[in-house]
């Protein structure tokens, strides 16, 4: 088999030939970049759909390319079912049983024989045990279960909160945002709302959109409190009590409580949360194919649930930066009511959005479906690729050709394709790619995964039991209680000297029960730092703020004991909250003089203690971010790495297609010559047309072009010939011809491996040793900002125990 893993493609499958209704052995590759413009996939049942994508996010893993799956039929869980060493004993637990004793098999024996379909379906599209290792070993595969705990669970607990302020500065996004927020929380309680009519939907919105401005966090039970008693007097121009009755919300009310008090809710409230950045990624930076089972939820759950993800999505796209390779695939399977040509169910303009912006992050999004008339026209237009697999009903095909036809322009055949897509095989694929110049027909190579069809809920539960335990779950830390100095205290901050002034660090969220807020007094400095290297590039400043200590000892105050603090200087207060105690302060806070000293001292501090580390990829020659830890920074490695080679890839492509082209067309006019010279010389009729053949030259460029073996046909062909009696002089030199280019064609194919071999990345980005350059301030690149008493707030308890209060 020839090695395609090494050329930033996607392995498919084979070129089909229609007319001979057989697999060719020419591969069907598909550039990973051409993903980013999204693809569907449509096809009656069983035509393949499921099993095409599941052979393209099989290849994105070995690419290092994470997915976000969303599966509504339970079928991509089949991710997980990979078996190196194709053994029946490991393919008995997840063996369809009543396949087996309808065949009238054992367990073992069914199992075995699945064993040895998967092998031999494998050989014949030249992979074998040692892939599926590679596969496994490329990406984690982990099946999410939002609403259950089968698989890991999900929290839909931060939905409600805040957007970042990618979104909330975009007020587009922003709407969106809102209004599929409220769609679907309103479809979970029953309420099939317009946004524009409903009064329901347009007093949810006026909520959300108020918290939300002001960074408030919401949760289901905030929101429950917010219709009985809204913080808003007026929506619109009326005031709230003549929009929307409180005897009306208070219906809402009960609908939304008998949500939160349903049995079942809970589960929707523990588990990770959805966040995107997180679940694309392990902890250690690695590619995830997070696989979202939303089998067993009601549709109303489900598209709650759907549009969220897809919500989320964006948010997190707009956190990245731009790039034109392939970074993440959403895919979703039965896309069916999600995106429909009519109505507007929440999840279609998110996805809508998603489509239409995706493509400069590197978003590549995938949906399949039965029935194409059951897309939005604007959604079809919108995809680069098309699969089509075979359709039946002459509505869908009409569906279907129309789009097509505007996709391509001019010079379509409609009747033909009407023809190719009425006949196809299963597995059989038209592929119409804007990327490439006309569309082409290809049969779908055999999965590394088992594919046993649907997991069941305790199926996806022993799959994911040993995997789950190591997972994060959301969790509330708080900062840990420290025992009370003992120290005397006031009721109120100290009376200073003129010049020196005192400042309070904020309070954040609200008093433990019984607790009292005590004040403690430190000396803060703040400081701008400047960091620079010019060979790394690197110009950055920090602003710092640190605090310590005061106290009566020798040396009041000591630099080294300080502690950062995580509240930026401006965000200071001049007085103190009400109700509060004061520690007393020290008397050498008391003196002017004091300051100037630490002041001093706090920056000959800063100048021998701050570095700025920063990672360096040898390999890569990139430089993390300041703000970018290794994690992120070997997840950006990863794309870099792509799009290196991507840009490779495409020089070589541009190399070598119009060089075979020019190869292959003067072999087309040698090749005339030869018959033309034959008929004179009164010789039967040579042979030369070749079949075309398959070399990896020949499926990278998208061309077609002679493969080695067809080459050495050829020439044995042509020596045979010339030795028959009565050669004509110039059917041989005409022949010679025809073997010289095609030795030229050959030694291409050699240079083109020759080429390739280097592609192949000896380093990988996510196990390389960085290294850390370490970058200290000069004297003068440290800017004192300010050095001055602060009071540092903590909850005290009866027993005198502390607690942070900031
Ligand atoms: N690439 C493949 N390798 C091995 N077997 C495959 C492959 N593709 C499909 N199959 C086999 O064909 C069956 C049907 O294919 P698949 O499930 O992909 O159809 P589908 O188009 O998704 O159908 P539906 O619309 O009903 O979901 C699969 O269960 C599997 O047994
Ligand atoms: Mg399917």
């Amino acid at each position: 088999m020839e090695d395609y893993e090494k050329l930033g493609a996607f392995y498919l499958g084979k070129v089909y030939d229609m007319k001979a209704q057989k697999t060719k052995d020419e591969l069907f590759l598909y550039d990973s970049k051409d993903l980013t413009t999204h693809a569907v996939c449509v096809g009656m049942t069983g035509s393949g759909k499921t099993g095409l994508c599941i052979g393209l996010i099989e290849e994105a893993a070995i690419d290092g390319v994470p997915a976000i799956l969303i599966d509504p039929k339970g079928d991509l869980g089949n991710l997980l079912l990979t078996f190196p060493n194709l053994q029946g004993s490991d393919f008995q637990p997840w063996i369809n049983q009543d396949e087996a004793r309808n065949k009238n098999l054992s367990p073992e024996a069914f199992a075995e024989k699945q064993a040895s379909l998967w092998a031999k379906g494998l050989g014949d599209w030249g992979q074998d045990g040692q892939r599926i290792q590679r596969l496994k070993d490329s990406a984690e595969m982990l099946v999410y279960t939002p609403g259950s705990n089968a698989g890991i669970s999900v929290s839909i607990l931060n939905s409600f909160a805040a957007p970042g302020k990618e979104i909330l500065e975009d007020s587009d996004l922003l709407r969106e945002r809102i209004s599929t927020t409220v769609s679907s929380l309103l479809g979970l309680v029953g309420i099939d709302a317009d946004p524009i009519q409903s009064k329901e939907h347009i007093f949810l919105s006026t909520i959300l959109d108020t918290a939300w401005q002001k960074g408030q966090n919401l949760d289901l039970a905030i929101l429950i409190q917010q219709v009985q008693n809204p913080p808003i007097k007026k929506v619109g121009v009326l005031d709230i009590e003549s929009f929307y009755p409180s005897k009306e919300r208070f219906e809402l009310v009960m609908a939304l409580n008998n949500l939160l008090a349903s049995p079942g809710f809970n589960a929707w409230l523990e588990g990770i949360p959805l966040d995107i950045g997180q679940i694309l990624y392990t902890p250690a930076g690695k590619p995830r194919i997070a696989i979202f089972s939303i089998a067993h939820l009601s549709d109303p759950e489900r598209m709650f649930f759907v549009s969220l993800l897809m919500n989320q999505v964006l948010g997190w796209m707009r956190t990245q930066s731009g790039t034109n390779s392939l970074r993440a695939i959403v895919y979703m399977d039965e896309i069916f009511g999600y995106l429909p040509p009519t109505g507007n169910p929440p999840s279609k303009t998110p996805m809508l959005t998603l489509l239409k912006q995706a493509r400069a992050f590197g978003i590549g999004m995938v949906f399949a479906t039965q029935n194409p008339v059951d897309l939005d026209y604007k959604a079809l237009s919108n995809m680069g690729t098309w699969f089509i697999g075979r359709l039946q009903t002459e509505r869908d095909k009409a569906r279907l050709l129309d789009g097509l036809e505007s996709a391509a322009g001019g010079g379509f055949n409609r009747k033909e394709i009407e023809k190719i897509i009425s006949d196809l095989d299963s597995r059989v694929f038209l592929v119409n790619n804007t990327h490439e110049d006309a569309p082409e027909l290809f049969n779908t190579r055999w999965v590394l995964s088992y594919l046993r069809g649907p997991l069941t809920r305790d199926q996806i539960k022993t799959l994911m039991e040993p995997i789950k335990d190591g997972q994060p779950v959301a969790s509330i830390t708080g900062p840990s209680t420290v025992s009370a100095s003992g120290a005397k205290s006031s009721s109120q901050p100290p009376a200073l000297p003129p010049g020196l002034k005192q400042f309070y660090v904020p309070t954040r969220g609200s008093a433990p029960a019984g607790n009292k807020l005590f004040y403690q007094p430190t000396i803060l400095g703040a400081a701008k730092v400047h960091f620079s290297n010019t060979k790394a590039k690197v110009d950055t400043s920090q602003n710092l703020v640190y605090m310590t200590p005061v106290t009566d000892n020798a040396i009041p105050v000591v630099w080294e004991n300080a502690e950062v603090l995580d509240v930026p200087a401006t965000d200071l207060e001049k007085s103190p909250s009400s109700n509060s105690q004061f520690s007393i302060l020290p008397s050498a806070a008391n003196q002017s003089k004091n300051y100037s000293d630490w002041e001093k001292d706090f920056s000959s501090w800063i100048y021998g203690s701050q570095r700025l580390d920063l990672l360096q990829s040898p390999s890569l020659k990139a430089t993390s971010n300041p703000s970018e830890d290794e994690r992120d920074f070997r997840i950006r490695l990863q794309q870099i790495a792509r799009e290196q080679r991507d840009e490779v890839i495409e020089k070589l492509r541009t190399k070598y297609t119009s060089k075979l082209a020019t190869l292959q067309e003067r072999r087309r006019k040698a090749e005339q010559t030869v018959e033309k010279q034959a008929e004179q010389a009164k010789k039967a009729k040579v042979d030369t047309a070749l079949s075309v053949g398959a070399t990896l030259l020949g499926a990278f460029t998208g061309r077609k072009v002679l493969s080695q073996s067809n080459i050495s046909k050829a020439k044995s062909a042509m020596r045979g010939f010339s030795k028959s009696a009565d050669e004509g002089q110039d059917v041989k030199r005409a022949m010679e011809t025809v073997e010289a280019i095609d030795k030229q064609i050959a030694d291409l194919n050699a240079q083109f491996e020759e080429d390739t071999a280097e592609l192949e990345s000896k380093i990988d980005p996510l196990t390389e040793d960085l290294e850390t350059l370490s970058i200290k301030p000069n004297k003068t690149d440290i800017q004192v900002q300010l050095t001055t008493l602060a009071w540092v707030p903590y909850w005290k308890d009866d027993q005198g125990g502390l607690t942070p209060a900031w």
